[in-house]
């Protein structure tokens, strides 16, 4: 049986680096299969989608992703038009949810939100970002990303800049980079700088180095992961407007870093990567969306099926 048979996806943290590699091969496996008998791998099956907060990438990509390896998809993208709207409880929907599908996925505004989902559903629960907390299929497709373009995670220059107070893609990406030998940089303002009570067990496993200066940074970084400052998670918008626009990733900086350095983003993009980045070699964020719906297939494919694919 493989490892991955049933089980949830809830956090990042419960990956060790062999069972991330794990899926980097399968991932690489599902790039290698054509298309038809990746249709194979979970024909009849039925992913079913819960999406308490809004996405484009996260949920288009599960859903591109489940089509690919032959099976469909069903769900809620946007609660407003779903019972919850009526007063149905977190835990009923997703009751509900998991007598119609093989598999739930769930972006929900609290942390612990999938963690809880898993405990009532039959069928194994992904974590499509919960609160400022998480977001693992993110960073196992940013891994996996940096694994493709820079052939190697270990021995890497990262720096992740932005909003890495409330953005959870960070939380996710820097306990994945845990499993690592890697020397990251932090840069944001004072104010959105990494929670210490979500990073005190990472701290003892990676070489992080804390800043508000880009600019010394940029000439030595192997990858430059930039995040959005996160507009919906402050509590006040003045203390949003005194950060917004901190950071902007232009051409002017791209010519101070390393030729084959590669830019990262999440995305969704607001303003701090400026539209003429987006035809250099150098910007990945494109990929990256794209290696998500095939990391994706992979894990539902483990997922799903005993004995894998
Ligand atoms: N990266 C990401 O989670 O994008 P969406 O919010 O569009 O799903």
């Amino acid at each position: 049986m493989n490892e991955f048979y049933q089980k949830d996806i809830i956090s990042i943290k419960d990956y060790t680096k062999e069972q991330l590699e794990t899926i980097f091969t399968s991932t690489d496996k599902i790039l290698n299969l054509s298309p038809f008998d990746r249709r194979e791998i979970c024909k009849g099956k039925t992913l079913g989608y819960l999406f308490y907060e809004p996405s484009t990438r996260t949920r288009l990509s599960f859903d591109s992703a489940m089509a690919s390896i032959g099976g469909n998809s069903l769900g809620i993208s946007d609660i407003t038009s779903s019972s919850t709207q009526k007063g149905e409880s977190l835990a009923d929907t997703v009751r509900i949810m998991s007598i119609y599908s093989d598999i739930l996925v769930l972006r929900h505004p609290l942390d612990g939100s999938s963690r809880f989902a898993a405990e009532i559903s039959d069928k194994p629960v992904i974590n499509a970002g919960s609160g400022t907390e998480e977001h693992p299929t993110q960073a196992i497709q940013d891994l996996f990303t940096i694994k493709k373009e820079k052939k190697k995670i270990d021995g890497l220059k990262i720096g992740i800049v932005g909003d890495l107070k409330y953005g959870r893609t960070v939380y996710s990406l820097l306990h994945g980079l845990g499993n690592y030998d890697v020397d990251v940089r932090l840069i944001s303002p004072e104010s959105l700088r990494i929670r210490s009570d979500s990073t005190y067990e990472i701290k003892k496993r990676l070489d992080l180095t804390e800043t508000t200066d880009i600019e010394e940074h940029l000439d030595d970084l192997d990858v430059l992961y930039v995040t959005r400052i996160q507009k919906e998670r402050f509590p006040d918008e003045e203390e949003y407007l005194k950060v917004k626009g901190s950071y902007v990733v232009g051409l002017d900086m791209l010519k101070r870093m390393k030729d084959d350095a590669i830019i990262l983003h999440p995305l969704p993009r607001i303003d701090e990567i400026s539209a003429d980045v987006d035809k250099t070699k150098n910007a990945k964020y494109f990929e990256q969306a794209e290696y998500g719906k095939y990391t994706r297939s992979a894990l539902l494919g483990m997922i799903i099926n005993e004995n894998g694919f």
